[in-house]
Parts: C-alpha cells; sequence; structure tokens
C-alpha cells in the first residue's frame, strides 16, 4: 500500500514538474555563452549525452508495451514516462540543439574554421533534422490538430534513432554508443514482435 502512494507521489510531482522544466530549458543555452572555448565544448559533449539519454527515455513506455512487459516489471517505467513523454522529446531536442551549436556552429564561426562534413556529422545532421517536426509539433494544439498524422509522424522517430545510432558509432565505441545500439536493436525488435503477435 505505502509503494503504491509513493509511487503515486512521484508520478504527480514528475508530471508537474516536467512542464517546468520545458519553460526553463532555454536556460541550457546560457552556458554557451558563459564558458571558454574548452568548458564549452565539454558542456556541449555532455549537452550530446543528454540528448541520447531523453530520446531513450521516450522510446520505452511504447517499447515495453509492445512486449507486453507493461502489466510486470514495465510498469512502473511506463506509468512515470508515459505522461511525460512529449515534455521528455522536447528537452531532448533542446539539449540536441545546444550539442550542435557548441560543438559545430559556435567554434566555426568564432574560430573561422572552414565547413566540414564528415559522415558521422552527417548522420547527426540527420538526426537533428528529423527530431525538429517532433520537437515543433510536440504540443497539446498540434496533437489536437494533426490527430492521427500525429502518430505517424512521430514514427519518424525511429528513423532519427538510427541516425543518432550511426553519429555516436562513428564517433568512437563508447557507453552512449551500446546504450543506443542496445535500445535501437530492441526497439526494432519490439516492432517486429508486436507485428508478428497480432
Ligand atoms: C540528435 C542529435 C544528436 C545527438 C543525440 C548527438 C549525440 C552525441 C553524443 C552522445 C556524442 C558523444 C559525446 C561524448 O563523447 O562525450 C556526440 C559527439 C559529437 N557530436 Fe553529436 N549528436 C547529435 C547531433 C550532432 C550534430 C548535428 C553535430 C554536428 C554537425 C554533432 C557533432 C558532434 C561532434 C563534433 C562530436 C564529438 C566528436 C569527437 O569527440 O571527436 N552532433 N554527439
Amino acid at each position: 500500500m505505502n509503494v503504491i502512494l509513493y509511487q503515486h507521489s512521484i508520478q504527480n510531482h514528475m508530471k508537474k514538474t516536467a512542464p517546468y522544466l520545458v519553460y526553463l530549458s532555454p536556460l541550457a543555452f546560457v552556458p554557451l555563452v558563459l564558458l571558454g572555448p574548452l568548458g564549452r565544448e565539454q558542456y556541449s559533449l555532455w549537452a550530446g549525452t543528454i540528448g541520447l539519454v531523453l530520446y531513450v527515455l521516450t522510446l520505452l513506455p511504447s517499447m515495453i508495451r509492445r512486449y507486453g512487459l507493461h502489466t510486470g516489471v514495465g510498469k512502473p517505467i511506463i506509468a512515470n514516462l508515459l505522461p511525460i513523454r512529449r515534455e521528455l522529446g522536447i528537452l531532448m531536442f533542446v539539449f540536441a540543439f545546444v550539442h550542435y551549436l557548441g560543438i559545430k556552429i559556435l567554434p566555426t564561426v568564432l574560430f573561422g574554421l572552414s565547413l566540414t562534413f564528415p559522415l558521422y556529422q552527417i548522420f547527426g545532421a540527420v538526426a537533428l533534422t528529423l527530431t525538429l517536426p517532433m520537437f515543433l509539433t510536440s504540443n497539446t494544439w498540434s496533437t489536437r490538430m494533426l490527430k492521427g498524422a500525429w502518430k505517424k509522424l512521430h514514427r519518424v522517430t525511429y528513423v532519427a534513432g538510427l541516425a543518432i545510432f550511426g553519429h555516436v558509432v562513428l564517433v568512437g565505441i563508447s557507453w552512449q554508443a551500446v546504450v543506443i545500439g542496445v535500445v535501437m536493436a530492441l526497439e526494432l525488435g519490439s516492432l517486429v514482435y508486436a507485428h508478428f503477435k497480432k
């Protein structure tokens, strides 16, 4: 009983806090202005990692449901993440954009670097571009206006995930690459599983 009450209180807390985090999210750009070049680079790399983790969190509720784990081990994860999924998606884009500004745009502009397009950055740019429509439509008004099309549009997320995987794996083998690799394999597996279970 106590566990259930505790669970409900965390859930309510997250639901209430998430919109404020979205309103405060422009603050994530401030360190880009305040930090020196080294600090900015470190911060931007962290922003990329935060973006990746937030992206993974947006996928978990549906994935857990497709595997049929929503009544068992997956129940608390769904209960906490599903109500704030839109906010997580918005925050994901904000951090990914901070990452892009801090690691590519600002150094190029401030130090007059010539523009280069290595493959891993092309993957990153594809991921960022594909998450833009989702960022723009993750509000109540768009959900109502787009109706069924909203779900279809948000399916683009899977392609964005593959692009993030390509981006991070080409940067190097890291824990981030392992996390996104495993999650995307499970995500695609869940889609195949759900298709054949019908
Ligand atoms: C959804 C979009 C993106 C996500 C989630 C993302 C995520 C990441 C992550 C997790 C890392 C590794 C961080 C670390 O090693 O600490 C990284 C590295 C990097 N990303 Fe991104 N990224 C995205 C888009 C972009 C874009 C659009 C660009 C530039 C065109 C870019 C440029 C870089 C660079 C330059 C690095 C560092 C490479 C190195 O260490 O040599 N990223 N990104």
